[in-house]
């Protein structure tokens, strides 16, 4: 039972630059949860933390204090190590589809809790909800089962864990307070934590199709996770990741899978595939499995074997045609040249506005909707050539989504200098 605090008391503390005590962060995150503590005060704190922000001490309590807030999943009867990837969120980010199985086909197993997508970024779930029979829930004991028998798992996180996030992340998301780096980190830390993986790989993204824009806040927003997971005795290491421009070619859940499909065949677009063998590495290194190279189960097969048992384990069928949009408007390069940028913020847009994502937490979102493109930076485009095709089954969508595309790439004479896929390594 925590101590008895007043929640003005608290807000004022950290309004006025003073440290939070374990005792009142414990209260408030109970107190908060339970209804005791009003969402007009919890705003009101989280402004002052968003505004003073919070020392290494305080977050990994308010982090412990949000664990303790649901249940926790235990891992350790398993036969095998456990590893984790955690995305910050990006534009055409289908890594986790083909990264999941790759991972367990080299022996160690991901136990994957995904999210859907809000705003501009797409979500793993409403991506496999495309592949016809698809179930996203799954109880505990299901996933215990799967874990030890495909060796991989993508399934919706319970209400149970961390619920004190759940409802502070839904206020924070209405109360402008989304943008604080304690706040991230402690929130995306504290489920993945709560979740039991052993091991744990960080795909930090920086660019503007991400939350993160510069490096600089990218590499503190790493660095506070890697700490957490740390002190928690999680194997955490980040990589941070260029979100510039679109990953692939495809933004849009059918769209994502088919190019997924395609990676775990061994093709696809060389960013992909180098992404998703960059964090196998990681994940099978912070697991302690060193003898096994990921491109080659990749390139054999392995990784695709798994990838139709993972589906099928969760009811879907791996060989049903996926769904495409009824309507398709293409846009073609206006001017011959080098594509010099493709900015990801206004894609990732275009594919929302589109039907792929939802503006409220209840929408449905469309299956076949997306962006598709037709050229990456540094590719050579002929006028009049596609460089994009939209796709969606309500085409009044077409004249906003082909508005948020308004400036979203040039095309010059000169080659231009990429950031690498894979830009720093934090652990
Ligand atoms: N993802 C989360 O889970 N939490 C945040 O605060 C931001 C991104």
């Amino acid at each position: 039972m925590s101590e008895q605090h007043d929640a003005v008391d608290v807000i004022r503390a950290k309004r006025d630059h003073q440290p939070l005590s374990d005792s009142q962060i414990d209260w408030v995150i109970d107190a908060y949860t339970r209804g005791a503590v009003a969402d007009e005060q919890m705003s009101a704190l989280a402004m002052a933390i968003l505004l003073n922000g919070m020392s290494r001490e305080e977050i990994s309590r308010w982090t412990a204090a949000m664990i303790a807030s649901g249940e926790r999943l235990d891992f350790s009867s398993l036969s095998r190590p456990t590893a984790d990837k955690h995305s910050t969120g990006g534009v055409g980010d289908k890594i986790t589809l083909p990264l999941a199985p790759l991972v367990a086909a080299c022996g160690v197993a991901v136990p994957q809790l995904s999210g859907r997508g809000l705003g501009h970024t797409g979500g793993t779930l409403d991506k496999l909800e495309s592949i016809p029979g698809w179930q996203a829930s799954l109880a505990n004991d299901a996933m215990m089962r799967q874990l030890e028998d495909v060796g991989a798992v993508i399934c919706a996180a319970g209400s149970g864990l961390a619920p004190a996030d759940k409802k502070l992340y839904a206020l924070r998301d209405v109360t402008g307070t989304v943008e604080a780096i304690p706040l991230i980190a402690s929130s995306i830390m504290s489920k993945k934590i709560a979740e039991g993986t052993g091991a744990l790989v960080l795909d930090v993204k920086v660019g503007s199709g991400a939350f993160m824009k510069t490096v600089d806040d990218a590499r503190e927003l790493a660095r506070t996770m890697v700490d957490l997971g740390t002190d928690a005795g999680v194997t955490t290491v980040a990589l941070l990741t260029d979100m510039t421009t679109p990953l692939g070619l495809t933004a849009g859940n059918a769209l994502e899978v088919r190019e997924s499909v395609e990676v775990l065949a061994g093709g696809g677009p060389a960013d992909v595939v180098e992404l998703t063998v960059a964090l196998a590495r990681e994940m099978l290194s912070a697991a302690g499995v060193s003898d096994v190279d990921p491109a080659d189960a990749l390139a054999d097969g392995r990784a695709m074997d798994v990838w139709r048992r993972m589906v099928a384990a969760q009811g879907g069928d791996p060989d049903a045609e996926l769904p495409t949009s009824t309507e398709q408007h293409v846009i073609n390069a206006p001017a011959s040249g080098v594509l010099r940028s493709l900015d990801a913020y206004a894609v990732g847009v275009a594919a929302w506005r589109l039907g792929a994502g939802r503006a409220r937490k209840e929408d449905p979102v469309q299956a076949g909707a997306g962006v598709e493109m037709h050229a990456k930076p540094g590719d050579s485009v002929t006028a009049g050539q596609p460089l994009l095709t939209l796709h969606t089954d309500t085409p009044e969508r077409f004249d906003r989504a082909v508005a948020s595309l308004e400036g979203a790439w040039t095309i010059g004479e000169d080659r231009p200098e990429r950031p690498d896929v894979v830009m720093e390594r934090i652990a």
